[in-house]
């Protein structure tokens, strides 16, 4: 049997204890283990909480107990959950979160930790929701040399232009991504491009094995816009690497017609990375929401329970990734 602590009983932590119970079969199938929730990290004990009993205000009841060996960290921000995180792997947990602005901020940091301490750090869910992109980098396309990326990878801003294209005004738009959960604690993270360019920094960061800063990438959001242009307009986050050089960008962009993103609806995500040798592959799914992303950190866990030591394929160092603005004409050239 494996027990898991979640740090935050919110959107995503509530998600993953509900799906602990309703997947316990497929759980249970895939890793051979009963995988049970162990304890709740939360601010301040909900006595009318079916968790009312695993709940916690004190993460050291977490780190000291033997029988949880892993942590899922659902909280947001940085410096509770970065602490959290040291703890865990120091303790000898596995970390798994969906916390993309401490991954581009501590990535490098939690690498070297969970390394050290030989125990997993994962975090597909911080890159897309529900859309796998970081076991694909991390295992598929580990034999060839990326050189373009570009995707949705905002559920928030997507949902929003799919909303205003339909007739919702940008207000009742952003209300309702709030009611479904999808947007940030504060959603101006969402809508100026600030998630997304998170989330390009830490796929920048697994391809080149150096640190991206989010705050090197020129980054313009949704909020000035006032055409959609029947849909062809999207948030779209890009990056180009060629002969070691990067440039980046996260802006709205027209997309041409028949470009395989103009599909991507509503609150999904969609990228494509093409590698030298791979050409392009393309990933698409629900980019946010309880559920798609407990479902992205699940299985982290069911990775983590099957292969409990740190792997560390794509992992990067600290030091920096000399990042240069996009530039159209950098593309590099692809066999047809
Ligand atoms: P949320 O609904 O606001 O939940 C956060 C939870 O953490 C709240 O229950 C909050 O408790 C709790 N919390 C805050 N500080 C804490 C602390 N120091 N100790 C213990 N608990 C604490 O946020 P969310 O949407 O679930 O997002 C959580 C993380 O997942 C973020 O990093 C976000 O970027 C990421 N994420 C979200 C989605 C999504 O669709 N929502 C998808 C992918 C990734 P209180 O109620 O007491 O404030
Ligand atoms: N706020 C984020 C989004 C959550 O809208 O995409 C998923 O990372």
């Amino acid at each position: 049997m494996k027990k898991i602590a979640i740090a935050g009983l919110g959107t995503v932590g509530g998600g993953v204890a509900r799906l602990l119970t309703d997947n316990r079969k497929v759980l249970m199938n895939n890793t051979g283990e009963e995988i049970t929730l162990g304890a709740v990290l939360v601010r301040s004990i909900k006595t009318d909480s079916e968790y009312a009993h695993l709940m916690t205000t004190d993460f050291s009841d977490i780190e000291n107990d033997p029988s949880i060996s892993i942590v899922v960290e659902a909280i947001g921000g940085v410096d509770a959950p970065f602490e959290i995180a040291c703890r865990a792997l120091k303790a000898g947990k596995a970390f798994i979160t969906a916390n993309k602005a401490l991954v581009a901020e501590k990535g490098d940091i939690l690498h070297a930790l969970a390394k050290e301490n030989n125990v997993p750090f994962l975090f597909e869910a911080a890159c897309g929701g529900g859309m796998p992109i970081i076991r694909p980098i991390r295992t598929c396309l580990t034999s060839t040399d990326i050189n373009y990326v570009y995707g949705i990878l905002n559920a928030t801003s997507n949902f929003i232009l799919s909303e205003m294209d339909k007739g919702s005004t940008y207000d009742e738009a952003v209300k309702e991504a709030q009611v479904r959960g999808y947007a940030e604690a504060d959603p101006s993270a969402d809508v100026d491009g600030i998630d997304s360019v998170r989330k390009l920094s830490i796929i920048l960061s697994m391809i080149t094995g150096k640190k991206a800063s989010p705050d090197d990438i020129r980054t313009v959001g949704i909020t000035k816009l006032k055409d959609t242009c029947g849909g062809r307009v999207k948030l779209l986050a890009r990056a180009c690497i060629n002969d070691g050089k990067v440039c980046a960008e996260v802006s709205p962009v027209l997309l041409p017609e028949g470009d395989v993103l103009t599909c991507v609806p509503s609150d999904r995500n969609g990228i494509v990375v093409r590698g030298a040798g791979s050409m392009e592959t393309a990933y698409f799914g629900v980019g946010a929401g309880a559920i798609p992303t407990a479902s992205a950190i699940l299985a982290d866990v069911v990775e983590a329970v099957k292969r409990p030591e740190y792997s560390g394929e794509c992992a990067w160092t600290g030091e920096k990734l000399v990042i240069s603005p996009w530039q159209d004409d950098s593309l590099p050239e692809y066999r047809s």
